[in-house]
């Protein structure tokens, strides 16, 4: 495996690359939710190239830039071990230098949810994206269901702007009790760990209510919030049943993606099931 930390450095690198190239973008502190998506990476194309960038311009004024686990050692060790044939460790500099004035902004799914709780995250995701694909020009980049409003608002953005890169939707790894894994877990205490778990038992809940014929979606998401709040460590921010192309309400037809934002003490969490 090549480490390389400049876009020069990259596009030199992949110029010659046997195709198909894999892109997983990714701001480092791994887990195997990240590499599922190099392992799917690995079995579908020729050049894997993995990104490790925490990337300031999604973050928002007081969240969590400055603690965001880092952990680059073990990082590339994992990378290698998974047979990553690239991993692209740019500086802050070389991804937004000295007079950086242009962004991407996505709206339609990108608005509600994530988008209305934490203003500006999405075009932060949606520039770096963008960069990270034009620089490196993957056939395919692979993204975590977890984060479904994200693939939503990539699959919008690579259409939009005509970018010729497949975007592949990687199912989300979870902890033996359910809870989605996340570089954020880090953050919890025991306590809170062992109270997160109710988020993904209120979404299967739901997911189980939805098969046997409840699709009445607003009863399922008021119950969800009940049960998620019966736990004292635990506060709602939505639970939302929506469309998982364009992230509004759900319509009645076709799949539905149930998210949740929940607050277990000072950590948020982030899962979604598809109600199908
Ligand atoms: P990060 O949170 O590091 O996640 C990188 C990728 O791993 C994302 O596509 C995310 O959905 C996926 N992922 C995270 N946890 C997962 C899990 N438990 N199961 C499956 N996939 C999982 O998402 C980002 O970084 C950034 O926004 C990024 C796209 C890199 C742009 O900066």
């Amino acid at each position: 495996m090549q480490q390389v930390a400049t876009v020069a450095a990259l596009r030199a690198a992949l110029r010659d690359a046997p195709r198909p190239v894999g892109l997983v973008p990714t701001m480092g502190a791994l887990h195997e939710g990240h590499l599922a998506l190099v392992r799917a990476a690995r079995n579908e194309c020729v050049t894997v190239v993995a990104t490790i960038f925490v990337n300031p311009t999604q973050f928002g004024p007081g969240e969590d830039l400055d603690r965001y686990p880092r952990s680059l050692a073990t990082d590339l060790e994992l990378l290698e071990r998974e047979g990553a044939d690239y991993v692209f460790t740019p500086a802050v500099e070389e991804v937004y230098p000295p007079g950086f004035v242009t962004t991407v902004h996505v709206d339609g799914p990108a608005l509600p949810l994530e988008g209305a709780a934490r203003p500006g995250h999405f075009d932060g995701v949606a520039t770096v994206v963008a960069k990270l694909l034009l620089q490196s020009l993957p056939d395919r980049a692979y993204l975590g269901r977890k984060d479904g409003q994200q693939t939503a608002v990539v699959r919008r953005l690579v259409r939009d702007l005509d970018i010729p890169t497949e975007i592949v939707v990687v199912p989300t790894v979870r902890e033996p009790d359910g809870l989605a894994m996340s570089s954020r877990n880090a953050y919890l205490t025991p306590e809170e760990r062992a109270a997160a778990s109710v988020v993904f038992r209120a979404l299967s809940a739901a997911r189980d209510r939805f098969r046997a014929g409840q699709q009445d979606v607003t009863a399922l998401e008021k119950a969800a919030r009940v049960m998620i709040e019966a736990s004292p460590l635990a506060s709602v921010e939505y639970v939302a049943g929506v469309d998982p192309d364009t992230m509004a309400p759900w319509a009645g037809r076709g799949p539905c993606m149930l998210a949740a934002a929940v607050r277990i003490g000072g950590v948020r969490l982030i899962d979604n099931v598809i109600l199908d």
